[in-house]
């Protein structure tokens, strides 16, 4: 960038559209909207008069850890989720094994049909992470599995469901598979869900919602249908008990699920509830925040593992770090909430408590971590000290409040990852091209021998930044398209 440090101009979005959204997926379509930022979210050129001394941050928190950053994997192709079996990484830390189970997820080139003991689930999560859930639902035990877009499907008892519920990181929600066929009316849905035997899944009292979501259905009106499956449920209980279950369709204890095809339907019992990401943690939420599970992909799409010095200079709510220090520490994701299995007649809280009480066997305590956070904005400091107190991982992370523009590196090398501000412009072009491209600059002066994984769907990140990418994974931030840009920052590279 040429213009001097004093006469760069402030930024003024008049509009942006964040990241942050829910996550939309082929099952389970929640998206929302979320209004433009206001305007303390802004991406803002900062202070960078000459002579002003560049806040380092101190690094005496983490000892004397000074390891590369993470090797990088090799690029892969954008398109499609791939096909291979995903293995488990030996370098990311492992929900412990449960009693009897393979180290190895068993190869399998179709999965089978579900028996009592080895029930068909199918694993939401966002567009562009399903390789990366495959391998975790393989490290978790869920081994047995086949690639769905939006997804992964896997085989097993309730009890792995369950654990995958209380340790994926990048799933949204678990789906249990009750009924599948073809369909040609609304009749043929009603008469395939009074087939089910719901009495025996869960008790009258229960509160119920259906949500149905159709791809390339050529039912007139899904509204419609959600009728007929939640009378279906109904019917089929006053034949069985002679009382229905209410319905709660804000907070339903058993939600369930109606997908259609164009000639196939799946019903299932959603047994996460509110979404995964949800990790119950979050008390004060950015403008933009990432969605945890986007958070955690981001991660191990940049290859990080503990250890490696990892540093988000534009942190929001530090929904990245957070992730990061859940991980660093193997805490699972899902220990502080609850669950929608929780409501089933399946539900056996003995061996519930079982797989919980291993999961906090395995954490560590708290300590410093070589993490690290800033952002420009002092209430986002805060918002991320407070979020890391709720999760009891504050002390793992060290913050400050600074502009990335005028930051040194808090360690010799390490990994950036981040979520810089993007958005749809209306007039102001000219001040985030001018902010992506002081950022690239920084980067190539200040980060040399870091690595630094940016995500953004903004188109004119990539051209502005000034850094050729490593490479790109295209994925999505809710309904937005966004790709994981990487540059190694090498001396003297670049531009
Ligand atoms: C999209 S938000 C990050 C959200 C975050 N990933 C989360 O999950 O909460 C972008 C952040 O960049 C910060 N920011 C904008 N300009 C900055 C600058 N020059 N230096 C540091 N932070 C900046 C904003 O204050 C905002 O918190």
């Amino acid at each position: 960038m040429s213009s001097s440090k004093s006469d760069r101009p402030k930024i003024a979005l008049k509009r942006r559209v964040e990241a942050g959204a829910e996550v939309a997926t082929e099952v389970a379509t929640e998206v929302a909207t979320k209004p433009a930022a206001p305007s303390k979210f802004r991406p803002r050129l900062g202070d960078r008069r000459a002579g002003k001394p560049r806040p380092a941050m101190p690094a005496e928190v983490i000892g004397q850890q000074d390891k590369p950053a993470a090797k990088p994997r090799k690029p892969q192709p954008e398109g499609a989720p791939s096909e291979k079996r995903p293995q488990p990484r030996s370098d990311a830390p492992r929900p412990p094994r449960e009693h009897g189970q393979s180290s190895h997820p068993r190869r399998r080139p179709t999965v089978e049909p579900a028996t009592a003991a080895r029930q068909r689930f199918f694993v939401s999560c966002p567009r562009g992470l399903e390789d990366e859930l495959a391998r975790e639902l393989a490290e978790i035990g869920a081994g047995d599995q086949m690639p769905a877009r939006g997804g992964v499907i896997f085989l097993g008892d309730m009890a792995l469901a369950w654990k995958v519920n209380l340790w994926s990181r990048l799933a949204i929600r678990v789906l249990w598979q009750v009924g599948e066929g073809h369909y040609r009316g609304e009749d043929d849905l009603y008469e395939a869900a009074m087939g089910v035997d719901w009495p025996g899944l869960f008790d009258v009292s229960r509160s119920i919602a259906v949500t149905t979501v159709g791809k390339a259905s050529p039912l007139k009106s899904l509204n419609f249908v959600t009728l007929r499956i939640k009378d279906a449920v109904c019917d089929r209980f006053r034949a069985a008990v002679g009382e229905r279950p209410s319905v709660d369709t804000r907070d339903p204890q058993v939600p369930i699920t109606l997908f259609l095809s164009e000639e196939r339907f799946t019903l299932y019992l959603d047994l996460s509830g509110s979404p995964l990401n949800r990790r119950g943690y979050r008390v004060e939420a950015a403008a933009a925040p990432l969605n945890e599970n986007l958070a955690a992909g981001l991660l191990k799409l940049s290859g990080w593992t503990p250890g490696t010095p990892l540093y988000d200079p534009m942190m929001g709510g530090g929904t990245i770090l957070l992730e990061a220090a859940l991980m660093a520490l193997n805490i699972a994701p899902g220990i502080q909430r609850h669950f929608a299995f929780e409501n089933l007649a399946s539900f056996d809280m003995i061996e519930w408590q079982r797989l919980r009480k291993n999961a906090m066997a395995q954490a560590s305590e708290p300590h410093p971590l070589p993490l690290f956070g800033s952002d420009i904005d002092p209430l986002m400091v805060r918002a991320t000290g407070l979020n890391l107190k709720a999760a009891g991982v504050f002390d793992c992370v060290r913050l400050m409040e600074a502009d990335f523009l005028n930051v040194d590196p808090p360690m010799p090398t390490g990994l950036i990852v981040s979520n810089p501000p993007y958005g749809v412009r209306l007039g102001s072009e000219d001040d985030l091209v001018a902010f992506y491209r002081a950022v690239g600059d920084n980067l190539k002066q200040h980060f040399p021998g870091w690595t630094a994984c940016m995500i953004s769907g903004d188109p004119e990140f990539p051209k502005s930044i000034g850094l050729s990418a490593n490479r790109r994974t295209p994925l999505f931030n809710g309904p937005l398209e966004c790709r994981l840009y990487e540059y190694r920052l090498v001396a003297g590279s670049n531009r």
